[in-house]
């Protein structure tokens, strides 16, 4: 399917560069567990991408000037999409975001993720300021939700905010897992986990707006109480 693609985006001179994914097990280079053929040899997907351009997995040579070129005519084309993506992001009650390490060519960034769930808008950027998030979520409505990580960038930002599930469920095992963790701490990590198995059920069955308001009282109190322990 790349290779489909990269034909197509050589033909009407769009510039390409691909992502790609494998498991990654050590993530810095050592294990080899993530390498990829490309053209004339391996790559590490964790160190010399997950970015490659053309030219590196299928031997296609782009100038740096017909790049330019290309970047300017896909951004007259594709630029008031990608503006209509970001509006659709901002306007949407509740939204997710996510920042991750990220390399092209060898160059050390961070990969922006901005999703809601029918959008997706990605940038780019040398930073991991809270400034990126701030930019990107401006003109959200105070009582929007957004979905994160518990990184600090994002704490700032004038809307309401909850933390995902994984990192969650993550933190309370780690907590559970500790030495001298207390009982209590031990009953919220299986106490999450059940309320996370319970939601999802919930959320697999057809949409009833009468019982999702009962669950959604349910649990909110279920939540209040976890909160008022003493851990
Ligand atoms: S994950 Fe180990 S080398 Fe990439």
């Amino acid at each position: 399917m790349l290779k489909a693609i990269s034909g197509l985006a050589k033909k009407h001179r769009i510039p390409c560069q691909v992502s790609l994914e494998e498991y990654i097990a050590c993530g810095i280079g050592t294990c080899l567990g993530c390498a990829v053929k490309i053209r004339g040899g391996y790559k590490l997907v964790c160190k010399d991408g997950p970015v490659f351009n053309l030219k590196e997995i299928f031997g296609i040579k782009i100038s740096k000037g017909t790049l330019v070129d290309m970047l300017h005519r896909t951004r007259k084309y594709l630029g008031r999409e990608y503006e209509a993506i970001l509006e659709r992001i901002r306007s949407s009650p509740v939204k997710f975001a996510d920042e991750t390490g990220h390399r092209t060519n060898g160059q050390n960034g961070y990969a922006w993720g901005f999703f809601t769930e029918q959008d997706a808008y990605y940038r780019i950027e040398e930073s991991r300021g809270g400034i990126i998030a701030k930019e990107t979520l401006e003109g959200s409505h105070e009582n929007d939700v957004l979905v994160r990580d518990d990184y600090a960038g994002y704490k700032n930002l004038p809307m309401k905010q909850q933390s995902c599930w994984a990192h969650l469920l993550r933190k309370s095992h780690e907590a559970a897992e500790e030495k001298n963790a207390s009982k209590e701490m031990k009953n919220l990590h299986e106490n999450l986990k059940t309320m996370f198995e319970e939601l999802n059920k919930i959320l697999e069955m057809p949409f009833e707006k009468k019982e999702r308001q009962k669950y959604y009282v349910k649990y909110e109190n279920d939540i209040k109480k976890i909160t008022l322990i003493n851990y």
